[in-house]
């Protein structure tokens, strides 16, 4: 192993449990679920492949019917709890941890990927453009309908129950998905909240959403079993405008008195850059937060130990390179040569691109 990379591989403390490594795998969609939002058996390979990750956050995964996502597998019901053991049995026979990602998509969806007593829903009636899969090809999204404050309750609810259901699926922990535009991140930034009840406006009211729902998730599993996923500077689902560091240094100062296990920060999205202002924001941000705290965003190997030695972060997610090499931990400890990505075989489809990817042999190629 290369010298300069070996922090990667020291264990850490998350909440109740000590990662392995640091060496974490990001949540990642990949539309593979079957008819009632269930896990092929493919996922369980899936996921039991990617055990030797220090902590694995499975995809986003529905707390409701509602919440859109083409063939995205869902925690509400019984047959998705019987579907996700599997899963989680699978990684911990390996040895690995894994938390599941609790997701509501809001306006990042389409009525027509949705059951028909479902609407496109959001805090505000603030259409997104970026497009989203469909049955019928990538389209804009449906304009949302706002909320009701009722409707924000039995939505609370929603995720409530949600956790209680990973909990019975053998889950680790969960990980709020408050990033990437989706629902909860709608709450959070002013661009996508004009509400004018008690969950917008003010910095505390727009935080209240994450808020209670972090409450819930906290009675149920323990604040040491429940992360933060945030991504505040992220222009996906048209998101990230506006005083995003006010709005985020808020948030974390309420989280830092919630001794939660980790906040995992997309701070660059895949194939892209950060303008140097935007970098100003994730650090200073990063340095507000007392807690664990997961890196995440383009990072290989060595920029990711380099974080970690700058004490800028605890551990480093990593999500493309898990996609294309299961073996992801070795592989940076042999210093070998990655699988080729395949980008077409991201969403949808059956195992090709999913649980094909090839481990290392004794016989690979050693790079350099
Ligand atoms: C195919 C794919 C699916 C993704 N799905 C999710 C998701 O379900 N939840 C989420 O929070 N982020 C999702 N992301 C973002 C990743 O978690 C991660 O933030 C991003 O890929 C940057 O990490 P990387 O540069 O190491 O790939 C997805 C990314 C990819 C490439």
């Amino acid at each position: 192993m290369k010298e300069s990379i070996k922090t990667l591989f020291e264990s850490i403390k998350i909440g109740r449990y000590t990662a392995k490594n640091r060496i974490f795998m990001a949540p990642m969609s990949r539309y593979r679920a079957l008819e009632g939002d269930i896990n092929p058996e493919i996922t369980t390979t899936y996921y039991a492949q990617r055990a030797t990750a220090g902590l694995i956050v499975a995809e986003s995964t529905k707390i409701n019917k509602g919440s859109g996502g083409i063939n995205c597998p869902g925690i509400y019901n019984k047959e998705q709890v019987a579907s996700w053991k599997k899963v989680t049995d699978a990684v911990h026979r390996k040895g690995g941890l894994i938390f599941l990602q609790l997701w509501h998509s809001g306006r990042a969806s389409h009525s027509s990927i949705l059951p028909e007593d479902c609407e496109v829903v959001a805090p505000s009636a603030i259409p997104s453009t970026e497009q989203v899969m469909t049955f019928d090809g990538m389209q804009t999204p449906t304009p949302p309908r706002a909320l009701t404050t009722k409707e924000i309750q039995e939505l609370r609810d929603d995720f409530e129950k949600a956790n209680e259901y990973a909990l019975q699926a053998g889950f680790d922990g969960v990980e709020i998905h408050a990033a990437g535009g989706f629902l909860i991140d709608s709450f959070l930034q002013e661009s996508t909240n004009h509400r004018t009840d008690a969950y917008g406006g003010s910095l505390e009211n727009r935080f209240r959403f994450l808020s209670e729902v972090l409450d819930d998730a906290i009675n149920v599993w323990g604040a040491d079993r429940v992360g933060i996923k945030l991504s505040p500077v992220s222009a996906y689902n048209n998101m990230g405008e506006g005083d995003v560091l006010t709005t985020f240094k808020y948030v974390i100062s309420q989280l830092n008195t919630c001794n939660i296990a980790f906040l995992e920060i997309n701070e660059e999205m895949p194939f892209s850059t950060l303008t140097e202002e935007k970098r100003a924001i994730i650090n200073e941000l990063q340095s507000l937060w007392d807690g664990v705290y997961i890196a995440n965003g383009n990072y290989t190997a060595e920029s990711g130990a380099a974080r970690i030695e700058q004490e800028k972060a605890s551990a480093i997610s990593y999500g493309r390179f898990f996609i294309a090499n299961p073996d992801l931990v070795e592989r940076f400890r042999q210093d070998s040569l990655m699988n080729e990505l395949d980008v077409q075989k991201f969403y949808g489809g059956d195992h090709k691109g999913y649980t094909d990817y090839p481990f290392l042999t004794e016989n690979a190629l050693i790079n350099k």
